[in-house]
């Protein structure tokens, strides 16, 4: 049970990964996320679906190296090897349907596998689907067989510094798609900096937009409170309640405080990790 059947670097910090868990795979729908636990006694890490293969029983997953975890699983488990469990899936699904033109956006590893699965669900749903995927750099960007390109009926690939595709953010290419009128609703996922600005942008226009909201979670089911949000002037939990929201009721300074709480703790376990 979760075996590890295919890994490989995307950039110099994310890497797929493809592990076997029929059961997880078979129930997931678009917007639900999934737990690793990579040793009986490690941490629980969530991580965003890029696709889940009913057929094969396998889950596509982006990872970023970032904590002692994501190391660890980097660094010491390879094609063959098990992990300890796949929880999941968990949280809400998503409303697949026809919106017309759909525009996802995304410019951090969640963000971007989110970004394909969503597309290729909303497309399998009749939509006009438009992808655009923001990275810091080339050195940050994906190979071509990685982007949501393949399923998006119209393409965008950003880097802040201009080294490969358009230069500037999704917001940027985001806004003039808008002002053609080419947009009905939006999904995002990525940095919460970038979401909160994004959420100011549709809502001078009056467009409807879904995003994920990530935050610090620990069980992974409501029980636990750590990844709650506030939202519409009330209480929930992003891993019962979403992780997908209407980004124009989220209170982004809040969430955004609240994603900074343990950055000296993981500083520090990733440090020791390393040594
Ligand atoms: Fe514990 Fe969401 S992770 S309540």
């Amino acid at each position: 049970m979760y075996r590890i059947t295919a890994k490989e670097e995307l950039d110099v910090r994310d890497f797929f990964m493809e592990v076997e868990a029929p059961h997880v795979a078979r129930a997931w729908k678009p917007g639900q996320f999934v737990v690793l636990l990579i040793h009986k006694k490690g941490e629980r890490i969530p991580m965003s679906v890029y696709y889940a293969d009913r057929e094969t029983g396998r889950l596509g997953m982006f990872i970023r190296r970032h904590g002692k975890t994501t190391f660890d699983l980097w660094d010491n488990f390879d094609v063959g090897d098990s992990l300890y469990a796949v929880a999941g899936p968990l949280g809400m699904p998503i409303e697949v349907k026809h919106y017309g033109n759909v525009v996802f956006v995304s410019d951090a590893v969640c963000g971007q596998a989110e970004n394909y699965a969503t597309l290729r669900a909303m497309k399998e749903a009749g939509n006009y689907t438009i992808s655009i995927q923001t990275f810091e750099d080339r050195a940050h960007s994906y190979p071509e067989k990685f982007l949501a390109k393949p399923v998006a009926d119209e393409y965008y690939l950003t880097t802040e510094d201009g080294s490969r595709g358009i230069k500037g953010h999704y917001l940027d290419v985001l806004r003039e798609l808008i002002e053609k009128d080419k947009v009905d609703i939006v999904f995002g996922g990525g940095k919460l900096g970038s979401l909160k600005k994004l959420a100011d942008l549709t809502r001078e226009y009056g467009i409807p937009t879904i995003v994920t909201v990530r935050q610090i979670m620990v069980d992974g089911t409501g029980m636990c409170g750590s990844c709650r949000i506030l939202y519409d002037g009330e209480i929930k939990f992003a891993c019962r309640d979403g992780p997908m929201f209407d980004a124009h009721k989220v209170d982004w300074d809040d969430v955004i405080r609240r994603d900074g709480r343990f950055v000296r703790e993981q500083e520090i376990a990733k440090k020791h990790y390393l040594e």
